[in-house]
């Protein structure tokens, strides 16, 4: 692949598509040929890349011909469709939806944890689910050094998870608000600004969300511990693009909160801001454009001899979508 590759990316009109070209051209990916699809509707608009204007193509499985990595973010419904059209056609695909990320055959991969998954791949890779990535990536060491046993997270998601439609339902009922209109719904089953939605991805007949049987089937195959205890609820929050989670985890050995502090911050791509006295904790506002999680208030748990407290913030946008793509694609390029 010597003078680069030839990229495509399937929803390059959404909010993980466009920060999937941002991150390209951050991370300096080698790009040397760039396509970029999206619905029927944005046929003839263009996206920006490298400070030239891409045309967007519509879906067809002959324009992916010559392309070697098709990065996917238009849906799980979507991704059933096309991503076996593009491995037909010849490319790799990595996808951020939920479509393929159960499946046997398809690696889950959050690169800093389980780089060695890629090995594995038939055509299609998968890119975790936002708040599985954001939760995951303390569990990994608190794992390593002391072994899970039980892991309750509690998760407050940006509506950036909910694309760019999540993202301008904050924005027009905040403003209805603000000019003393009554809030309506714009996106959400109820309003989303000065609310809170414990509902994300329709219910299971368990009385649980799909949102929270992503966080604990997807955390079990990333960690390769397929019986690890999971207790999740996941909530809608009016922020516009960070994931926040409480989480506390249990470990078969004793970690100290100083022991933890000290295993975050020396885990890539995980970076720990607790100076409570100093008002110092991770926060949406203050991680959103960082590529890295962000941890802080670690203490040890007061009603358990082996359990850690602590909060976890991750731009949803970059390590919960596009920047782990990304990163996914080094790791093929790599391999
Ligand atoms: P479009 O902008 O034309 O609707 P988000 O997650 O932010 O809502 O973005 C979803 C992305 O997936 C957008 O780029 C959207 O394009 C794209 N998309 C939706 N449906 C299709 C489809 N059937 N084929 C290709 N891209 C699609």
């Amino acid at each position: 692949m010597a003078g680069g590759v030839t990229v495509a990316v399937v929803g390059a009109t959404g909010a993980a598509g466009q920060t999937t070209l941002r991150i390209l051209e951050e991370r300096k990916f080698p790009v040397r040929e760039l396509r970029c699809f999206a619905s029927e509707r944005s046929v003839g608009k263009t996206v920006t890349f490298a400070g030239e204007a891409v045309p967007v193509l519509r879906f067809e499985a002959a324009a992916f011909r010559g392309v070697d990595i098709a990065i996917c973010s238009a849906g799980s419904a979507q991704s059933r469709e096309y991503a076996p059209l593009i491995v037909k056609a010849g490319a790799i695909v990595i996808d951020k939806s939920n479509a393929w990320r159960m499946d046997r055959q398809v690696p889950l991969i959050v690169p800093e944890i389980n780089p060695h998954a890629v090995r594995g791949h038939r055509g299609i890779l998968a890119s975790p689910n936002c708040t599985t990535i954001v939760t995951v990536m303390p569990l990994k060491p608190l794992h390593d050094a002391g072994r899970l046993r039980r892991v309750v997270a509690t998760s407050y998601q940006a509506v950036s998870g909910a694309g760019v439609n999540g993202i301008a339902a904050l924005r027009e009922e905040t403003l209805a608000w603000a000019r003393g209109e009554s809030v309506t719904p714009r996106h959400f089953a109820h309003p989303i600004a000065f609310n809170l939605i414990p509902a994300i991805d329709g219910f299971a007949d368990d009385g649980y969300t799909g949102e929270e049987h992503k966080l604990v089937n997807e955390t079990r195959k990333i960690l390769e511990l397929p019986d690890l205890a999971i207790a999740p609820t996941t909530v809608r929050v009016p922020v516009f693009t960070c994931h926040s989670v409480a989480v506390n985890a249990e470990t078969e050995e004793k970690i100290s909160a100083t022991r933890a502090r000290d295993l975050f911050a020396g885990f890539p791509g995980l970076r720990v801001w607790d100076e409570p006295t100093e008002q110092r904790y991770p926060m949406p506002i203050a991680v959103e454009g960082q590529d890295d999680c962000f941890v802080g208030r670690v203490r040890e748990d007061l009603s358990h001899p082996r359990a850690l407290n602590f909060w976890v913030v991750g731009d949803q946008l970059r390590k919960g979508a596009a920047t782990n793509a990304v990163q996914i694609a080094e790791l093929v390029l790599r391999s």
